[in-house]
């Protein structure tokens, strides 16, 4: 699955979901369910293993206008599930949830019957069971061992506008609504659609019909194969039959019934589809998607050896989508601004995005798809996998791009951030432990995608790719259409090790565990005096307390790549406890730098002389220090500051190269890590000074990018250029230049009076449209506003929403947030968006946070559960709070609403808590020194 943030640098620090408090509540839970024997089965969440899948065939009807009864849109359907016992029982346990069955012959919802001419038992009785989300079906006498059985159900569903199962969605086009009925199945919502086995596990071939309006088209994971009109019930409706899946899990389903249409190519044997809105085809949206979907499945075919394993492969654009995207086998479905793109106005940033997303859907075809892990306690494999992956299948797809590099921020810095506090949790839960649904969707968090894609390309770092693709290879080979567990993905990698004479200092499950199993990373120490080096748990908070113990006492396995002057050394040196001394680490003319290219999932510290000699390095000649190394030097200085292990103004201090930096990734760690400063002195009287020290680093950069592009007239070749004028202009604006503030609002302003005729750039429309919005008024906001509502491409809408936020006026940041409670102003799948952004807005902080807990209520039961921005928004509306007031008003909100909980954003809720204590104390400590820092002894 994709990441439901990814696109927006806002949200980038805030999808957070960890921590310690839920593991006690999940344990408690997990004795009350599973270790009672007294417990009867459908009391226990997890299905048990006396009956497997074997195939479905489901027929179902979505439809399009509402029931003229009783308002509700509705779906009918009809399923047989033929099913193998394979242990002795005289009980069926199936999945279902929300769905109303139709009382077929001796008033029974379900008909069994036994193939091969067996015989079935008969039903005693059948109930539905809520809470557990299960049928079931209690019978006269016990299922045969390996007799093959039939169960048949007739149903009614709500097509719910909810985003989960099968439900629907709608836009407006030329003026008519349109319904498109699809699907989320993953994780847990097959069983909404159709009673099923759904486990991960429970893999079984799907063969779907679906009926649907005339002159509609439906899609499924097959391919059509037989599409007809037919009568039913005196309605002419089509009927449309798909090739049956390969053998796959149940969330991988999909089922998409719309008037869209489609552009096509084929790459070797695949067929690829591009499907969205008419219109959105029309204009040509869908062309760069097309554009790298053939070069990304080349990619990953030769990528894993294995083929694509399916004839066809459809990606569908959809508007109202929780997630990023979603793998389903076959029928990939995507948020319309990941998937599509306007060369007129999506900006490199969505092209980007659109590339990457594919990628990593892709990836999944193989990892995950075709093999599956067992359980959601792994999640982290598959997602951490994928997203690896997908910078190597950009990369392939634009290879000037250099996108390769940019994991460094995108993941690696950005999950760092997370995993330093004692909230986060290992990668890997125990199978046990993650057990109700909402436990399952708080596993796609952070942790799971970034962390993992980091200890991934770690591994393949220290292994080499090309033992690291044979192991993955012969995993893949050898449990394809079947499931796995992580140990696997180890044992199959150990024999590529083998087989290959690679020199580890332990085997690869003993080196990876302790990436695992153990949250947090360590802190490298290399003392170039001494030639020692030691590791320690970094931690972001130095007074905070582990309560979790660890198996591997928070020590880890950890490969230390270095250079010096003289260049990048050839050997890995592996430190395996707690401090070693090499006497390559011995220094006293030139500097050492550790962990080269940020390959390693690790921060690196130095003694003094040798952060001074680094320093010196910086400030005369940059360009000797890898790219991606600056980055890392920046991000590591300003938080190794956080964790007290180096003075507050070394980070400053390093700051300073950056007047001669031209080069996006230092830049963009710098103004991460700013933007905390940003945070916690925006309000205070270290503001200003603050402004003027940046005003000195960004004007030189503003200047070159000026000279770059003859006067804003032409657009950087290089894609990271692109992304670093964008810097350039936001920070310019931002700290008050006027030259640049002069230049967007002269640019906003063209627009303003030529609706029709945007010229502005469309890589700096974020930006232009967002400083615009913050130095103009009403009249600029109720423009934006009104462009907001009838852009007709996505990210061109999300780019307007998210500037609609930057207004300086109160008035109009409070109407803003109160079109969030009026899905005609502002899409669910949105509202949560809308108000982190509006608390990201130093003006808007404290409007956001009193409206979320004003309107806690319709928050709760609307966003509560099962959504990943949920816990986002929480985040981003406590991100400032840093005041003992504020911490203050914090606590009365968790206790007065700890009754009821905080769904999926527990976590989240407290981590808001340790951060504000974190923030206050940390304010006490620095905002002195760094005051004074920055009016006296910036020496720029
Ligand atoms: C499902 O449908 C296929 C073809 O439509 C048929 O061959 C198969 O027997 C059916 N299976 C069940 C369980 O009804
Ligand atoms: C299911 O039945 C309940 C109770 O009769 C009713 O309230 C609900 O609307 C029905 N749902 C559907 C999807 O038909
Ligand atoms: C897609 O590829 C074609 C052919 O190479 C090219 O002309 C077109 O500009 C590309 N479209 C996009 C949006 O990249
Ligand atoms: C570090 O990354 C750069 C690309 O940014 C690459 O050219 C260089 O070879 C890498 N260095 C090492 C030691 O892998
Ligand atoms: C900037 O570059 C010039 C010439 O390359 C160098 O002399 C100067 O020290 C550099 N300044 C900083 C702050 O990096
Ligand atoms: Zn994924």
């Amino acid at each position: 699955m994709g990441k439901g943030c990814r696109v927006s640098k806002l949200c980038i620090l805030s999808v957070v979901l960890a921590l310690a408090a839920i593991t006690t509540i999940v344990t408690l839970w997990t004795l009350a369910l599973t270790g009672d024997d007294a417990t009867a089965p459908w009391d226990r969440y997890r299905l048990p293993a006396d009956l497997v899948p074997d195939s479905y065939n489901i027929t179902l009807w979505p439809r399009l206008s509402p029931d003229p009864d009783t308002g509700l849109y509705l779906f009918t359907g009809k399923s047989t599930v033929k099913f193998k016992c394979v242990k002795e029982t005289d009980l069926i346990l199936i999945h279902t949830n929300k769905l109303n069955f139709t009382k077929l012959e001796n008033e029974q919802i379900v008909r069994l019957s036994a193939t091969d001419g067996g015989s079935a038992p008969s039903i005693k009785s059948t109930w539905l069971q809520p809470e557990t989300q299960y049928m079931v079906i209690q019978l006269g006498n016990s299922l045969t061992p390996q007799q093959t059985y039939e169960l048949y159900a007739e149903f009614t569903g709500e097509l719910a506008d909810d985003l989960a199962g099968f439900y629907r969605s709608e836009y407006e086009e030329d003026g008519v609504r349109k319904t498109v009925a699809t699907s989320q199945m993953h994780p847990t919502h097959a069983r909404k659609t159709f009673p099923c086995f759904d486990e991960p596990a429970m893999k079984a071939v799907f063969h779907v019909t679906l009926i649907h309006p005339v002159g509609t088209v439906a899609l499924s994971n097959g391919m059509e194969t037989d599409i007809i009109n037919t009568n039913i019930d005196g309605v002419t409706v089509t009927q449309t039959k798909f090739e049956p899946t390969a053998k796959m899990s149940s969330y991988l389903l999909a089922i998409v019934v719309s008037d869209y249409t489609y552009i096509n190519a084929t790459q070797g044997d695949t067929l690829i589809r591009i499907w969205a809105r008419r219109k959105a085809i029309e204009q040509g949206q869908g062309d760069y998607a097309l554009n790298v979907t053939g070069p990304v499945l080349d990619f990953f075919q030769s990528y894993y050896n294995i083929s694509y394993p399916l004839s066809k492969s459809d990606q569908i654009a959809l508007p109202d989508f929780y997630f990023g995207a979603m793998e389903n086998w076959g029928l990939v479905t995507y948020r319309e601004t990941n998937l599509l793109y306007d060369p007129l106005t999506s900006s490199n940033r969505n092209k980007e995005t659109t590339a990457t997303i594919i990628a990593h859907e892709l990836a999944h075809m193989w990892f995950g798809n075709l093999v599956t892990l067992r359980w959601w306690n792994e999640v982290w494999l598959n997602e951490g996998f994928a997203s690896y992956v997908s910078y190597l299948g950009a990369d392939y797809a634009e290879p000037s791009w250099d996108v390769k590099d940019l994991i460094v921020l995108d993941d690696i810095q950005r999950v760092m951030a997370v995993d330093a506090l004692t909230s986060s949790h290992p990668l890997s839960s125990k199978e046990d432990s993650i057990i109700l649904p909402n436990q399952i969707t708080e596993q796609f968090d952070t942790i799971s995608y970034s962390k993992g894609a980091s200890v991934l390309r770690m591994m393949s770092s220290f292994l080499s790719e090309s033992v690291f693709v044979q192991g993955l290879y012969s995993y893949l080979n050898h449990f394809a259409y079947d499931n796995t567990v992580g140990n696997d993905l180890w044992d199959h990698l150990e024999m590529a090790v083998k087989a290959n004479d690679v020199s580890l200092p332990y085997s690869v499950s003993e080196i990876m565990n302790r990436w695992v199993l153990q949250m947090g990373f360590p802190v490298v120490t290399i003392d170039t005096g001494k030639g020692m080096v030691t590791q320690k748990y970094f931690l972001l908070d130095p007074e905070s307390k582990v309560t979790v113990d660890s198996p591997y006492n928070y020590e880890w396995v950890i490969p230390i790549t270095w250079m010096n002057k003289s260049g990048v050394s050839r050997n890995t040196f592996w430190l395996t406890k707690k401090e070693a001394y090499n006497s390559d680490f011995l220094m006293d003319q030139s500097w050492i730098l550790g962990n080269i290219n940020v390959t390693g999932y690790y921060r690196v510290n130095y003694d003094p002389s040798n952060w001074d000699r680094l320093y010196k390095q910086l400030v005369t000649d940059h360009l000797v220090i890898p790219v991606a190394n600056r980055a890392q030097l920046l991000d590591d200085a300003f938080s190794l500051a956080r964790a007290q292990l180096v003075p507050n103004v070394y980070p400053l201090m390093l700051t300073s190269f950056l007047l001669n930096e031209t080069e996006y990734m230092p830049w963009q760690a710098a103004l991460n890590n700013l933007q905390y400063y940003y945070l916690m002195f925006d309000r205070t009287e270290v503001y200003q000074p603050l402004q003027d020290h940046v005003m000195k680093l960004v004007t030189p950069l503003f200047m070159h990018f000026k000279e770059l592009t003859a006067n804003w007239t032409e657009i950087p070749e290089k894609h990271t250029d692109q992304y670093n004028q964008v810097n350039a202009i936001q920070m310019g604006c931002n700290v008050g230049l006027t030259e640049c503030q002069n230049l967007i609002t002269g640019w906003f302003k063209q627009w303003m009076d030529h609706p029709q005729h945007n010229l502005i750039a469309a890589n700096l429309r974020s930006v232009v449209y967002c400083s615009a919005i913050a130095a103009g008024g009403d009249a600029e906001w109720v423009f934006a506003w009104s462009q907001y509502k009838s852009a007709t491409l996505a990210s061109e809408a999300g780019k307007l929403m998210s500037a609609l936020a930057c207004t300086n006026d109160t008035y109009l940041l409070q109407s803003y947030l109160s079109y969030t409670l009026n899905p005609d102003m502002i899409r669910k799948q949105d509202a949560t968006f809308v108000i982190t952004s509006v608390a990201s807005n130093r003006m808007g902080q404290d409007l956001a946070w009193d409206f979320v807990r004003e309107q806690w209520e319709y928050m709760f039961t609307e966003y509560g559960v099962g959504s990943f921005s949920f816990a986002s928004m929480i985040s981003g509306v406590t991100a400032r709070l840093s005041t003992p007031t504020e911490l203050q008003q914090l606590e009365e909100f968790v206790n007065e609403h700890s009754a009821a909980g905080f769904g999926s954003a527990t976590q989240a809720v407290q981590q808001a808590l340790e951060r504000t204590r974190a923030n206050i104390k940390w304010l006490e400590l620095n905002k002195k020194p760094i005051l004074e820092w920055l009016t006296t002894g910036s020496g720029l």
